[in-house]
């Protein structure tokens, strides 16, 4: 079945078109973490697209939706880098509101995010080209896919899943991307002893991630000393997500755990 392309703006190399809210439920789709937006843009978002791709944006070769990573797709990532490095993947990067200050304060991290709404990528390069970082390079795409078929076993040192969305509604449960075949995925693409960083301002997501995690038996908290067993905030900066969550009175819950040696 060809894939609705809702009417769009330009857009840039290694992004993907538009698609119709409520594409993913369509029969036979696999169910996925994010809902379909336009991807048009504006001018200056444009602008980045135009001047900027070529240093941070990575295209992948595509299966039927335009998010996807086409299975057996490969990269070699330290080429696209320039080097090699531990590697440190985000998840829904959004418009880099982690990201921007995360990598830049690991520059000797090569960090690869995924975020499939383009015009958020668009500005995430943009704000990564006025901080000066250099570490990051981003793919437009579903970023489960990008990490089954582009990241290799025990290949990551760190995945960042910050203010994954929400998915508060009972009957959109299913879509949350923290979930036990996930956390398998990850348990695997993750070397010993490397960290999973997650954070949420939904408790109930936060209480979800930690039985996923403990569940599995492949991961270690690190703070499990600590009331709850919920990780300090650290270094990731206050988003804008997490602005919002504090003004109407929920509690921003940080995990922190570790690949349990094989
Ligand atoms: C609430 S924002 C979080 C932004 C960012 N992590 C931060 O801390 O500011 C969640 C983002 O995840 C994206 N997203 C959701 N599921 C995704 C997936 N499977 N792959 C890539 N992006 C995804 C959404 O498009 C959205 O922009």
């Amino acid at each position: 079945m060809p894939e609705h392309v809702a009417p769009s703006g330009p857009i840039g190399p290694g992004l993907p078109d538009a698609n119709a809210a409520g594409a993913a439920d369509r029969p036979g789709r696999g169910v996925v973490s994010f809902v379909r937006r336009g991807s048009r843009m504006n001018a200056s978002q444009q602008r980045a697209m135009d001047d900027l791709a070529p240093r941070y944006l990575i295209d992948v070769p595509r299966a039927d939706m335009s998010t996807s990573v086409a299975p057996g797709a490969w990269i070699d990532l330290a080429e696209r880098f320039g080097r090699e490095a531990p590697l440190a993947v985000e998840i829904g990067s959004g418009t880099g509101d982690s990201l921007v200050a995360m990598a830049g304060a690991r520059p000797e991290m090569n960090v690869l995010a995924f975020e499939v709404y383009a015009p958020a990528v668009a500005s995430t390069m943009g704000r990564l080209d006025r901080a000066g970082v250099r570490n990051v390079r981003l793919i437009a795409a579903d970023g489960a896919e990008g990490l089954r078929e582009l990241v290799g076993t025990a290949r990551l040192t760190e995945l960042w899943t910050l203010f994954p969305d929400p998915w508060p509604k009972k009957r959109h449960r299913k879509r949350r991307l923290i979930a036990p075949a996930f956390a398998g995925l990850v348990a695997d693409r993750l070397a010993d002893g490397g960290l999973w960083r997650l954070a949420t301002d939904w408790t109930d997501y936060a209480e979800q991630m930690a039985e996923v995690l403990g569940a599995s038996g492949l991961f270690i908290n690190q703070y499990a000393d600590r009331p709850g067993g919920w990780a300090p905030r650290g270094t990731r900066p206050l988003t804008r997500f997490e602005r919002r969550g504090l003004s109407t009175g929920r509690a921003i819950r940080d995990l922190v755990w570790t690949r349990a040696p094989r």
